[in-house]
């Protein structure tokens, strides 16, 4: 790797949420225990199942977490973006993978082994904590989407997932709360369990009752407010 790549690469981790109380001395020798790698889009991180050895936090691009059945259906539990991490979970528990990793962009990762993630999380507690926090918002995401799953139909997954992506994501403009690395219609199908037509046709439907202002490529803006509709 080169050295403005290295550059690059520390100054991105110095902004990974979960390494943002470490100091300069502490974030180079985790810098120089790491790997990076690269992986392009649509490549598979890690499958479900497989024994896992390998801590992952993105530095640049995007990744789905996944379920595929044997039919080739797909259901997406998350989409990742820089700073976030995973493949906690079969180091924590030594179980397979619970889910799979695909790249969604051309995406750089850098890596930590079983080791050194343990070496991790017992030198500095509060990344453990940090690791925890966020294991509990993802059940809380589940637990959510269980609800949706059981009690919505598909309109109302669509419009609770789009104020999910709002609430953690949004930001405000004059237009309204604008989302800029949304899912596609496709990703939203599997994130709700409905075919890509399906969705396609409430999101006109969401335009022309204006729920949403605009949804073009990954970039969505929705109205304010939409909360108060429909909860
Ligand atoms: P692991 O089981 O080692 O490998 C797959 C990873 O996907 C898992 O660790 C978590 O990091 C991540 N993962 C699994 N389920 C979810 C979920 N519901 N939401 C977000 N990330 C998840």
């Amino acid at each position: 790797m080169y050295k403005a790549d290295n550059i690059s690469l520390y100054a991105h981790l110095k902004n990974v949420p979960l390494f943002n109380s470490l100091t300069n001395e502490q974030l180079k020798i985790l810098f120089e225990a790491g790997i990076t790698k690269n992986f392009p889009k649509e490549r598979i991180i890690v499958y479900q199942h497989d024994p896992g050895d390998t801590f992952y936090i993105v530095v640049t691009g995007k990744v789905k977490i996944t379920l595929l059945n044997e039919d080739g259906k797909e259901i997406v539990l998350s989409l990742l973006k820089e700073g976030d991490f995973f493949g906690e979970m079969s180091l924590l528990d030594n179980e397979t993978r619970s889910a799979s990793a695909v790249a969604i962009e051309n995406t750089t990762l850098f890596l930590l082994t079983r080791i050194q993630f343990h070496k991790l999380i017992a030198t500095y507690s509060d990344i453990l904590t940090k690791i925890f926090k966020e294991i509990c918002a993802r059940l809380r995401h589940a637990n959510e989407k269980i609800e949706s799953l059981a009690f919505l139909d598909v309109y109302g997954r669509t419009i609770r997932l789009l104020q999910q992506l709002a609430h953690d994501q949004g930001e405000k403009t004059k237009n309204g709360i604008e989302i800029s690395h949304a899912p596609t219609h496709k990703e939203i199908a599997s994130m709700v369990g409905a075919s890509r037509e399906t969705i396609t046709r409430i999101i006109k439907v969401l335009k022309e009752n204006h729920t949403l202002v605009s949804y073009k490529g990954r970039k969505v803006i929705l109205r304010e407010h939409t909360n108060k509709l429909f909860i």
